[in-house]
């Protein structure tokens, strides 16, 4: 190890994962850069371990199998690698009327966004609590503050990742170990694509970059923060949100997300 301790990042092959990978490189630490897309993974090691003087490797991973999500612990931690971040940012969503959209994908992502992120987050918190020192980032995004139809399982997988993570903040910093979220609005990534709908010029919220969000999110947990939304605009919809009878944003939500699918 070369670095300022091991982070091993999911969803590193593109977006928010990639960008929070290139600042903590930058920052010196080591990584393990997780996802499926091994060749983006390999490319972008090389060029972090030149560029940085760290030292990265790569794991090919289906976060989505109980196999992928043991092989992220096996080859780290189960290696006698000590992990001293865990950054869980793979995760996709998908736009459309719940009902229309393909069953296997909809599971797909509640095993991702949910189960991949619960179960590494459980994994490496064991060894971080004994060694009194650890940190975790997971990324829920401003869709975990409300339901929202047309976007109504990733709402909900988000909404997970954020009371879960906000929860553990308070028990794992007992034990000298942070865990934030950080909650990013739109952000020019994939995403989009992947779930199926427009970009941000669709809806009325504002767009970030990924290394815009990455800078934020790893600002948060360096302040041992719980949670963080980037961008003020969307800390302001969430906050007057609460002011109001919940139905009303809801209904809000859904007039804007059943525009955003992308025809097929
Ligand atoms: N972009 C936004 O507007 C936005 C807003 C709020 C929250 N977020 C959240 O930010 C996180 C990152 O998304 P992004 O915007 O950066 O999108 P992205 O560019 O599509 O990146 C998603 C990452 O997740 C990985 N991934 C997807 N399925 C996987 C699987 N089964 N196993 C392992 N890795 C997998 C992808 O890599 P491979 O395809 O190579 O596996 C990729 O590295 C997600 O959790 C997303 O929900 C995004």
């Amino acid at each position: 190890m070369t670095g300022e301790g091991l982070a091993v990042v999911t969803g590193a092959s593109s977006g928010i994962g990639e960008a929070l990978a290139r600042r903590l490189a930058e920052s010196d630490r080591d990584l393990i850069l997780v996802a499926r897309t091994g060749h983006r993974l390999a490319r972008l090691a090389e060029e972090l371990a030149k560029a940085n003087g760290i030292e990265a490797g790569i794991l090919v991973a289906d976060l989505e199998t109980p196999e992928g999500r043991e092989a992220v612990f096996a080859e780290t931690e189960g290696a006698g690698k000590a992990v001293e971040l865990l950054v869980n940012a793979a995760g996709f969503g998908l736009n459309g009327p719940e009902v229309e959209l393909p069953l296997d994908r909809v599971l797909g992502m509640l095993q991702l966004n949910v189960v991949a992120t619960a179960e590494l987050t459980h994994r490496f918190l064991v060894g971080m609590r004994a060694r009194r020192a650890g940190a975790i980032l997971n990324v829920a995004s401003t869709a975990a503050f409300l339901p929202m139809p047309y976007f109504a399982a990733y709402a909900a997988s988000k909404a997970f990742v954020l009371s879960f993570s906000h929860a553990l903040h308070e028990e794992a910093k007992q034990d000298g170990v942070t865990v934030t979220c950080l909650c990013p609005g739109y952000t020019k990534t994939n995403f989009h694509s992947v779930a199926g709908m427009r970009g941000a010029e669709a809806t009325p919220f504002p767009e970030m970059t990924p290394d815009a969000v990455a800078k934020i999110g790893l600002e948060a947990l360096r302040k041992k923060k719980a949670y963080v939304v980037t961008h003020p605009l969307d800390r302001a919809w969430i906050a007057s949100g609460c002011l109001v009878p919940r139905w009303v944003p809801v209904k809000l939500a859904a007039a804007i997300f059943s525009r955003t699918r992308l025809p097929k």
